[in-house]
């Protein structure tokens, strides 16, 4: 039988979701919506299902196993509600939420309903991220990480709006700390973040910071520092150190994946997962353990760059 699956948000990252999911032939499209009419039909017409400028409407009148919200950051929520209380599975693009406040409402939804629920953090899935674990977990203590996401910004319009967006860290840097909580093996303690501005007047509606650094103390005693910037026209720092005695995991960079005391280490690789395919299977079985970023998880990354929000504003370290 294939899964029945609708989308809330038609844009880019639903593109790439629509391409894989397209290849399964397990998985049939009943239905498309975005507020943009066009690009509800366009996507319609090309994967298949009916389009809907309205979710409740869709949600109405269409049958669904499971749904992918691929909406940009401020406009989650309500969907995520009603497909709780409609038993419909969901697949949500990171990041859940701006605000911890809304996504702990949400949260006491999908653990009540108990929908299967699958957050698009995909760097966890990576070969480079399953073996640097099977490295990491092997450590007696890991002490702190490292952490960065500095380029260009993306050129989606509500990227730049603090409030659409909740800013780089919360929207894009987010994948770097949510790596760095999976590979410190902890939730964070205590969150402190500076931030800076004012190279970018010249762009219309820009509001959110040029660079941030959020400090992080987590629960096991490790430590981390996590950089944005998004003013590096040409020019991009976007992996994560993680460290213990003697020892260097680097997911993502330019070096080797394992530098033991100086020395680059041949580690066992461990295969990736496609994220897609994990959920879809998932929802076909009711078997969700392969799933490593369920909604719950993901509030804890939230809780993260929410506190780094408020931390940049009243330059005092928040406890969580
Ligand atoms: N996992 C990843 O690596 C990755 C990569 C890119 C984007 N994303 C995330 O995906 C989300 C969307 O990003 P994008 O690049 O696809 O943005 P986008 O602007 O290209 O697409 C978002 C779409 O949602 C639609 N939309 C907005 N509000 C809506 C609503 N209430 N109902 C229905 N449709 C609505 C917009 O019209 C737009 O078509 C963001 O949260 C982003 O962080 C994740």
């Amino acid at each position: 039988m294939a899964v029945k699956l609708g989308f809330i948000g038609t844009g880019g990252i639903a593109g790439a979701h629509l391409n894989t999911l397209k290849t399964f032939d397990d998985v049939e499209f009943v239905a498309m919506c975005d507020v943009s009419e066009d690009r509800a039909k366009s996507r319609a017409n090309e994967f298949g299902g009916k389009a809907y400028t309205d979710f409740r409407k869709m949600f109405d009148e269409v049958d669904m196993d499971a749904v992918y919200i691929c909406t940009p950051p401020f406009a989650h929520g309500e969907q995520e509600r009603i497909a709780c209380e409609k038993g419909v599975h969901m697949f949500i693009e990171k990041p859940i939420a701006i605000t911890t406040e809304q996504a702990i409402i949400i949260n006491d939804y999908v653990q009540r309903s108990g929908v299967i629920t699958s957050v698009g953090y995909h760097w966890r899935y990576q070969s480079n991220a399953q073996t640097a674990l099977s490295v990491l977990r092997k450590e007696k203590k890991i002490l702190g990480a490292l952490g960065y996401w500095m380029g260009g910004m993306p050129g989606t319009p509500w990227w730049r709006v603090r409030a659409e967006s909740g800013g780089q860290h919360t929207e894009q840097t987010t994948h770097i700390f949510d790596l760095c909580r999976y590979m410190v093996g902890s939730d964070a303690a205590t969150v402190h973040g500076v931030a800076a501005s004012g190279t970018m007047t010249d762009i219309p509606n820009y509001d959110v910071d040029d660079m941030s650094m959020v400090n992080i103390l987590f629960k096991n005693g490790a430590i981390a520092n996590i950089t944005s910037s998004c003013v590096m026209n040409n020019w991009g720092r976007v992996h994560l150190e993680v460290f213990s005695r003697g020892l260097v995991v680097m997911i993502g960079g330019p070096g080797p994946l394992v530098s033991r005391n100086g020395q680059a280490e041949e580690v066992p690789q461990v295969p990736g997962m496609d994220r897609d395919r994990v959920f879809i299977d998932a929802v076909k079985t009711g078997d969700r353990s392969k799933i490593l970023s369920p909604y719950a998880d993901a509030l804890e990354t939230l809780k993260i760059t929410s506190a780094a929000s408020k931390s940049f504003i009243t330059g005092k370290a928040i406890d969580l």
